[in-house]
């Protein structure tokens, strides 16, 4: 698993507890995992299909410095299903798990459509030429 995204938590992330808000994490992590598959689907139009269960391991305060991890596990015809942890940087404890993430690539009228991948990419290979969505047809 390749840990890409750092964050430090700041107030405005916090919950009524006084540590991070689970909305603010998944938000991140969401937005993390939309790139990583618009980067292995080679399609900007890649939405997220399913987020199984979540697990909040531990907690993390105002002040910690957080890195968030993916790893493809399963290319389908259409899908991508990825996995993800949440670490905190300095100490290493985990924050979150989640087993799986699945995106789709979907064609311009908002159906799924093949990507015809097999494998992870490490390069910037498949990123897509024009990263503008144009607006389905009505
Ligand atoms: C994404 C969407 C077009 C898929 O429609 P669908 O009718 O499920 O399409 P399909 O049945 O053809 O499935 C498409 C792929 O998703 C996978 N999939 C569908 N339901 C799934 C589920 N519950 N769990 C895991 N994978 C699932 C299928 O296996 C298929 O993958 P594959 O082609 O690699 O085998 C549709 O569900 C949708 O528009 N959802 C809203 C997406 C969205 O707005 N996301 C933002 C969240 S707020």
């Amino acid at each position: 698993m390749i840990f890409r995204t750092r964050k430090w938590v700041k107030p405005e992330d916090l919950n009524a507890n006084g540590t991070l808000f689970g909305g603010s994490l998944l938000r991140w992590i969401d937005e993390e995992s939309a790139i990583y598959a618009i980067i292995q689907m080679g399609n900007p139009r890649s939405v997220t299909k399913l987020i199984s269960e979540i697990n909040f391991v531990s907690s993390a305060r105002q002040g910690d410095m957080i890195e968030m991890g993916l790893r493809a596990v399963k290319f389908g015809r259409t899908s991508l299903t990825m996995r993800a942890k949440v670490r905190n940087i300095i100490t290493g404890e985990v924050i979150l798990t989640i087993d799986k993430i699945v995106f789709v690539s979907l064609d311009e009228n908002g159906n799924p459509q093949p990507h015809g991948y097999t494998d992870i990419t490490f390069k910037r290979d498949r990123i897509p030429t024009s990263m503008s969505v144009s607006k389905p047809r009505t």
